[in-house]
């Protein structure tokens, strides 16, 4: 029985809810480590003071001393603490390490059983640490004995949730082992142990690659814990690679050491003359002051601080989850470290694990922090798309302009998109080439083409890309020649080294562009009947192209901008625009037209019995109720919902991935627009 629902998705990071029996907490989530005796901040001001939502504290610390385990059992770790929300409790893996304590200190079971008599939330089995320094064949043997102790330990959870830690130090075939191995096994939490080393050594990159590796195959509807990852200036990038709990010791640790987080790094107060921060704390006193304080306060004042800035990022974690902009956020955290750039660059390049997940149709605009902008998600998947679906595949001219897809961005070549409407995709077809890379004319609205913002000029990689991308798109179409529209922009200078055997016009003017073009032999051309087709094909393959030719269908498209409104059938609205995304929604007729034109399986969610009542009336499909769905649905796709008669109840968007629907017994799984009632 799970316990874990996602509200929103972005790459490999969730948006969740949580829930536990002293209440439900939002993820990404951050526990601070509270020691059972000499927390100096009390756990319930971590709550009302700083926002937190969830403790962590030490089970094998409360067992080894006689007054914290005897209180414990009598009131509970919550009445140890005084503390009225979820508490996790750790197991002593990380004392057993960091101490050197011998193999028989703590028995893996009775720790077990000991967090279970104190009633924790969420307990953690006793995994086995690998040191940094050992070889393979060690971390090889501490994953086989952490898996040994977690098959014990889980048969034993009882009431209590558990977590059980996936190790295997730096080796990803090994990280990858012990997550498929942990990840059979019913567990409620997946942490990842055995970073705190690499974090202190900045060995970031490591971090990622481990991270991804485990990702690969623990299940989705288990949230992931990145155990020991307590510096803010992480959060965004491991919360973007799909970690949803992390947890603090560092707030106290660095506090003790006069050291201050912040979300650019770590700075000492002893060189400060500045507070370089706007908490509570740094604004209400000076460095000097700090200073002059005795070691008891400074820290105290230190550790508070320390509070404010991780809780605060990590509210701003959530809500660029919510907004799409994770990425950008890891992105611009990663400016502020070496090590932290080169664990984006890694993440970067396994960027097809993260647009699996990433879901599609967002609406969130896209700003260029570097030449990892232009192998986002979003913008690769928009490329692969185009090479896949683009229904133009034969012209006489192909028509270039290159574009930095400044908005509204179809207006920067109003001539020449007028007199393209003219013409059959036989005779032109109209490429904007941004940095970004190609961008269709017939898809100019869809999402991210015009929300990718980028400067004037552009790194050296993310053009030799766009050269990539443009190869790619010539390379699916067979064409005559080439009319190459020069103006300023960064793409603009590629022509000179394009290298393909094709005759290429240069033109400096939209009148020049189109003298170039042969005369328009087509008649009756219907301009808007070539968009919704491409639309069609882009958003659900060449299954459904034909609907475009349906007799008596229109498209109501602005005036102003060449955006579709809506598209008609006997004025039956069947398909709406949504603004921002550029993206068709079926109406109920749509999504029945769609069923008729035999749309492609992966966009049917079909959902059981029980619940078809509830979709037809216009309620959300749950997780729970979906009973068959494709595992090649991505998040974010508009689909249709059916019975098991095959039977429309309603057209909406997916929240989540197909085999993500069937997997999870809580929360949304399609958001439904339009429904059989109403
Ligand atoms: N705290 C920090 N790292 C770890 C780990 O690998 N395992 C456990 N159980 N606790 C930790
Ligand atoms: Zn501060």
């Amino acid at each position: 029985m799970a316990n874990f629902e996602i509200k929103a998705k972005d790459g490999l990071a969730r948006l969740g809810r949580f829930s536990t029996k002293h209440g439900t907490v939002k993820t990404p989530l951050l526990m601070p480590v509270v020691h059972p005796g000499k927390s100096m901040i009390p756990p319930r001001d971590l709550v009302d003071v700083f926002g937190f939502q969830m403790v962590i504290t030490n089970s094998y610390i409360i067992n080894s001393h006689e007054r914290f385990r005897e209180k414990a059992i009598a009131e509970g770790v919550h009445g140890l603490l005084e503390f009225t929300h979820p508490i996790m409790t750790d197991s002593g893996t990380f004392q057993m390490y960091f101490h050197d304590l011998p193999e028989e200190e703590i028995d893996p079971i009775a720790i077990i059983e000991f967090q279970k008599k104190i009633k924790t939330d969420i307990g953690t089995i006793l995994d086995a640490f690998s040191r940094p320094d050992v070889g393979r064949e060690q971390v090889e043997k501490d994953v086989d004995l952490s898996f040994e102790r977690a098959k014990m330990s889980v048969g034993i959870k009882g009431e209590m949730m558990l977590a059980g830690t996936v190790q295997g130090g730096i080796f990803e075939d090994l990280r990858e082992r012990s997550a498929q191995a942990m990840g059979r096994l019913d567990f409620d939490v997946f942490p990842i142990g055995g970073v705190v080393p690499m974090m202190e050594m900045y060995r970031y990159a490591d971090i990622v690659r481990v991270t991804l590796a485990a990702k690969k195959h623990l299940p989705p509807d288990r949230p992931v814990h990145l155990f020991g990852c307590g510096h803010p200036m992480l959060f965004a990038q491991a919360a973007l690679l799909g970690c949803d709990f992390f947890d603090s010791a560092s707030y106290a640790k660095f506090a003790d050491s006069g050291r201050m987080l912040l979300t650019s790094g770590t700075v000492h107060l002893k060189d400060l003359t500045e507070l370089p921060c706007e908490c509570p704390i740094c604004s209400n006193t000076t460095a000097d002051e700090l200073r002059s304080l005795s070691q008891e306060e400074r820290s105290l004042a230190l550790m508070r601080h320390n509070l404010y800035v991780s809780a605060a990022e990590m509210r701003r974690v959530r809500q660029a989850i919510a907004d799409g902009k994770l990425f950008e956020l890891a992105a611009v955290r990663a400016r502020s470290h070496p090590s932290l750039l080169e664990a984006l660059q890694v993440m970067t390049e396994n960027m097809k694990q993260l647009t699996e997940s990433d879901p599609f149709g967002k609406s969130s605009s896209i700003f260029y922090t570097g030449p990892e902008t232009a192998l986002r998600p979003e913008i690769s998947r928009f490329h692969e798309r185009v090479i896949d679906r683009y229904p133009f595949r034969t012209t006489d001219t192909v028509i270039i302009v290159p574009d930095i897809g400044e908005r509204p961005f179809s207006d920067t070549a109003s001539t020449i998109i007028e007199e393209v409407r003219k013409r059959s995709p036989e005779e032109a077809i109209l490429l904007f080439f941004t940095p970004m890379g190609v961008i269709p004319w017939e898809c100019e609205h869809v999402h991210p083409a015009q929300q990718c913002i980028f400067p004037k000029t552009v790194d050296p990689d993310t053009l030799t890309l766009a050269r990539k991308r443009l190869l790619d798109i010539l390379d699916m179409i067979s064409f005559n020649k080439i009319v190459w529209f020069e103006r300023e922009s960064p793409t603009n200078q590629i022509v000179n080294n394009l290298g393909i055997d094709k005759k290429i016009t240069n033109t400096t003017s939209a009148s020049e562009t189109i003298s170039k073009l042969a005369e328009v032999k087509a008649e009756n051309v219907k301009w808007h009947l070539r968009k919704l087709k491409a639309l069609l094909t882009y958003q659900w393959g060449g299954n459904v192209e034909d609907i475009a030719a349906i007799e008596g269908l229109q498209v109501v498209f602005s005036r102003s901008t060449g955006k579709i409104r809506h598209v008609t059938i006997e004025d039956e609205i069947i398909f709406t625009v949504v603004p921002t995304t550029g993206l068709l929604t079926p109406t109920f007729r749509g999504g029945e037209i769609l069923l008729q034109y035999k749309i492609d399986d992966r966009f049917i969610v079909t959902m059981e019995r029980d619940a078809a009542e509830f979709v037809a009336d216009g309620k959300s499909a749950l997780a729970k109720f979906v009973m068959n769905a494709s595992s090649k649905l991505k998040a974010g796709e508009e689909v249709l919902v059916i019975d098991e008669h095959h039977q429309l109840l309603g057209t909406g968007r997916a929240l989540l991935s197909g085999s993500e629907m069937l997997i999870f017994d809580r929360g949304v799984a399609v958001n439904v627009r339009h429904s059989k009632h109403g």
